[in-house]
């Protein structure tokens, strides 16, 4: 069955009450609900009330109170249908269905969890729980009851605020809440167990003293601090950026170790992935402190820009996401570095999103047709999303931006609203017209945009000539012109940046070029000598250039540029020929060398204390092997990939060496650790010098030294990578992972991180690596955050072992997807992905991979989720 956005219509009859009471019991849990609704003006008398479900059970089913004659209803496990109701007065069903928690292996709806009762209800999760108009436009208020044994669960917790308990028999006790607040049953939730609670208040922007409540496994209470603290940087943040308050007299996060995403933004009880709370510098990383940072901002946000404005239904998705994660990135830009967070945020779109984009799985922001939504929650709605509300803010600068923001939330708050209903608020509020802005939204595929440049010193005039073409994408062959926003400086020689006197051909407005025809030039007059045109700073635009810099005017850019982040794509433009000429070179047998002049910038700015050292450490880690295949583009070998990219690693390593041994000693003495960004840094900077000194002297010496003196994960875990990626046969890697294991034997998410970083070592042996820590007692397959630490970084990470040559992965990989789908179809599906870009292996490999594949897709018994994926990524 395929969903299309153009058959929408709303529900026949409005939902005007929902009073749930849930009995918990591991095996049998009672949900009774009474929902009040009517029928909506002008729907046909005749029309039957239809109710979503998904393997339900119920048992009893009353009408106004009454038993409902079956002759009057259906009851499948998929659906309900009621007929012969009232034409227009309200009436109330009371339906009664049992569930089973522990069984609950899809980790969807309400399951239990190391002894916690937790729910998961986007997308269509709550269905699972009671038969319900399972929709995102169907809003209500809900009053909650929960019943349960007292021991096991002294919380029960759901969303709003807490109304009151009491005892209930011998041995249970009940609690009832209420949220005010209309809302979609997807953000239902409801938390049961024995959890321990790190408490804090916050005063809102008028005043309200709002509890704030994190709950976790007894015993983690103070690694739950630095997520209290980013709760609460976070609700400043976005009163005073926003000007949102929070609206309830508690806030709730719950971290649960089974959790098929990232974390969930309930109305009030956020439900998170514990990988996403916990932390603390023994046990988590640099990145999992930024990481926490953004997922509570994302979560909390998500207050105002999804839950107080929903959306109609899932193709306005991005609605919601794209916006938030926007927020996100702007809270952490402002709580680090901005330009090292869009250099980290760029890496990411362009290693996840542009391949996506450029592959069988391509779809709009705003999709028009689903098989299986839970497929959609991808980095093209999310990211990519993010992206477009970013360029909506570039076109029209900070005032206009904030005042449709502003209209957006005054205009729709209480709404399930559409994309839209949102570009309006924008148009509105600034007297532009955004009709070819909006094709970012229903246009897939990444822009390519061809540049030339030429300069003219007797008219003294400078021409930009740009032109655009949006690849082909599954089901959308010929593509509009769109507006794309290109943020430029001219840089002259001595590193000024030349504001040009005048500027013909096109719309110009600041510093923003907006190319909206196919081809367009501008010409800019008044410009006394040739400059050096830096093109897309700040990454204005989700786009790639074609523009053919010479070497040195990029090493211009790269020394001179203000926007630290086209220095740093200017250094990424350098290294991209060199890591691509490398893998080609190796592949014809031939010896790698690389340009003095490359070499140069680079140590130059890693040895230029003016800068940041977290934009150095970035300036170092060279574009990944995904990235040099995407830039081949096809025919592609990653052991050549790989091999390549090492040859230009070590002859960057033999030429920097004392540049990295002056690093490493000048940023080794860390004093005591903070996670914040110029901590971070630091670390990442040395980190990195470390690894080229590795590569340099070739020996795991000092890598095994810095493991044994690390006080931090952070150090540890980089220590423990080099020794592993690059001495993996050495005494002092064996070593290193054993005492890494024993050390950490009973913290299952750093154990996450030694699966990794074992799953990612480069080569054909990996295979057989993985094969023997599937066995290992820390492996539990049927935990989500277990799985993608082992197979899933195997085969998103390792691009030499997972592609090997003989094919033999990929049928392990097949036979991993074929195990999970049937326990947990979304996690299956979700992995699956990773054989997206399985066209642009050589032919050898390619066949293999469509073998794999093909096996997978014969399988009778597969899921809605996985039967999506698999046929798109054979089709597309
Ligand atoms: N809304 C959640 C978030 O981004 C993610 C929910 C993912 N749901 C899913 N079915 N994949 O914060
Ligand atoms: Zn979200």
């Amino acid at each position: 069955r395929i969903v299309h956005l153009a058959d929408y219509r709303p529900t026949d009859f409005v939902l005007e009450r929902v009073d749930l009471t849930f009995e918990l019991d591991p095996t049998e849990t009672k949900v009774e609900a009474r929902l009040i609704f009517h029928r909506r003006e002008g729907v046909d008398a005749a029309a039957p009330l239809v109710l979503d479900g998904d393997d339900l059970t119920m048992t009893s089913l009353l009408f106004d109170q009454i038993e409902l004659d079956p002759a009057r209803y259906t009851a499948t496990p998929e659906s309900l249908t009621i007929r012969d109701l009232p034409e227009s007065t309200p009436f109330e069903i009371t339906v009664v269905t049992m569930i089973n928690p522990e069984a609950n292996t899809q980790l969807m709806g309400l399951y239990r969890s190391n002894g916690i009762y937790c729910t998961q209800c986007e997308a269509e999760g709550f269905r699972r729980i009671t038969y319900f108009p399972d929709r995102p436009d169907v809003l209500a208020v809900y009053t909650i009851n929960i019943i349960a044994d007292k021991a096991a669960n002294p919380l029960l917790l759901s969303n709003g605020n807490f109304l009151g308990g009491a005892g209930f028999g011998p041995d249970k006790h009940f609690a009832a809440w209420f949220d005010p607040h209309p809302k979609p049953s997807y953000l239902f939730a409801l938390v049961a167990g024995d959890l321990g609670i790190v408490e804090d208040t916050f005063t809102t922007m008028s005043g309200r003293e709002v509890a704030l409540k994190i709950y976790v496994e007894h015993g983690k209470e103070p690694r739950a601090a630095y997520a209290m603290d980013a709760l609460k940087r976070s609700m400043k943040w976005d009163e005073e950026v926003f000007g949102r308050e929070y609206d309830l007299d508690i806030f709730m996060i719950v971290a649960v170790s089974d959790f098929n995403m990232g974390a969930m933004e309930n109305k009030g009880l956020n439900i998170f992935n514990d990988k996403y709370v916990l932390a603390d510098p023994e046990t988590a990383t640099d990145q999992d402190y930024a990481n926490i940072e953004a997922i509570i901002a994302h979560e909390y946000f998500h207050n105002w820009t999804g839950n107080r404005i929903t959306c109609r239904d899932w193709f306005q998705l991005c609605l919601k996401e794209g916006l938030t994660v926007y927020r996100d990135h702007e809270f952490s830009a402002d709580m680090r570095s901005r330009s090292v967070k869009r250099i980290a945020e760029v890496r990411h779109l362009r290693s996840e999103q542009f391949p996506e984009d450029a592959g069988p799985l391509a779809h709009p922001v705003r999709p028009t047709k689903y098989r299986e939504i839970n497929n959609f929650y991808t980095t093209t709605v999310y990211e990519k999303g993010s992206e477009v509300t970013r360029m909506i803010a570039t076109i029209l600068g900070r005032d206009d931006f904030k005042k449709g923001m502003d209209l957006y939330f005054e205009r729709h708050d209480g709404d399930a609203a559409t994309v839209e209903d949102f570009v309006k608020c924008f148009e509105d509020a600034s007297g532009r017209d955004l009709t070819q802005f909006s094709l970012w939204y229903h246009q897939a595929g990444t822009p390519q945009i061809t540049v030339s440049s030429a300069y003219d010193a007797s008219a003294k005039t400078l021409t930009l000539s740009l032109e655009q073409m949006i690849p082909a994408t599954p089901g959308q062959s010929n593509k509009e012109p769109m507006h794309i926003p290109l943020r430029f400086a001219l840089i002259s020689e001595n590193g000024s940046e030349a504001t040009a006197s005048s500027i013909a051909g096109g719309d110009v407005t600041g510093d923003v070029l907006h190319l909206t025809q196919r081809a367009q030039s501008f010409t800019f007059s008044g410009i006394g000598s040739r400059p050096v045109v830096s093109l897309n700073r700040g990454f204005s635009a989700p786009v790639t250039l074609h523009f053919s810099q010479s070497a040195e005017d990029l090493g211009h850019i790269a020394r001179h540029d203000s926007d630290l982040f086209a220095r740093w794509q200017a250094i990424t433009d350098l290294a991209l020929p060199a890591l691509t000429d490398a893998a080609k070179t190796v592949r014809d047998g031939g010896s790698v060398t690389i340009s003095d002049a490359f070499v140069g910038v680079l140590l130059a700015i890693a040895a230029d204390e003016t800068l940041e050292p977290a934009f150095r450490a970035q300036a170092l880690t060279l574009p990944s092997e995904a990235d040099i295949a995407r830039e081949i583009g096809g025919n592609n070998d990653p052991d050549a990939i790989h091999a390549g990219r090492q040859a230009v690693l070590m002859a960057i390593a033999t030429a920097g060496t004392d540049v990295f041994r002056t690093l490493y000693a000048a940023h080794s003495a860390s004093g005591p650790f903070s996670p914040d960004a110029a901590g971070a840094g630091k670390r990442a900077l040395k980190n990195i010098a470390l690894s080229f000194l590795s590569l340099a002297e070739n020996s795991p010496a000092l890598a095994a030294e810095a493991f044994g003196r690390a006080d931090n994960m952070t150090d540890m875990s980089q220590a423990l990578t080099i020794l592993a990626h690059r001495f993996p046969d050495a005494e002092e890697t064996k070593q290193a992972l054993i005492a890494f294991e024993t050390r950490f034997a009973a913290n299952a998410l750093v154990l996450d991180k030694w699966f990794t970083i074992q799953a990612t070592i480069p080569g054909a042996a990996s295979l057989d690596r993985v094969k023997a820590l599937m066995t290992s007692p820390h492996f539990q397959p049927t935990n989500p955050n277990r799985v993608r630490s082992l197979v899933g970084t195997f085969a998103f990470g390792n691009a030499t072992g997972f592609n090997r040559a003989d094919g033999a992965a990929y049928a392990f990989f097949a036979e991993q997807i074929l195990a999970i789908d049937p326990r947990n179809p979304q996690l299956a599906a979700r992995l699956l992905t990773a054989m997206r870009s399985w066209r642009l292996l050589e032919p050898g490999r390619a066949d293999k991979a469509r073998a794999a594949l093909t096996t997978i897709e014969a399988s009778t018994t597969l899921s809605t989720d996985v039967r999506d994926i698999v046929d798109r990524i054979l089709k597309g």
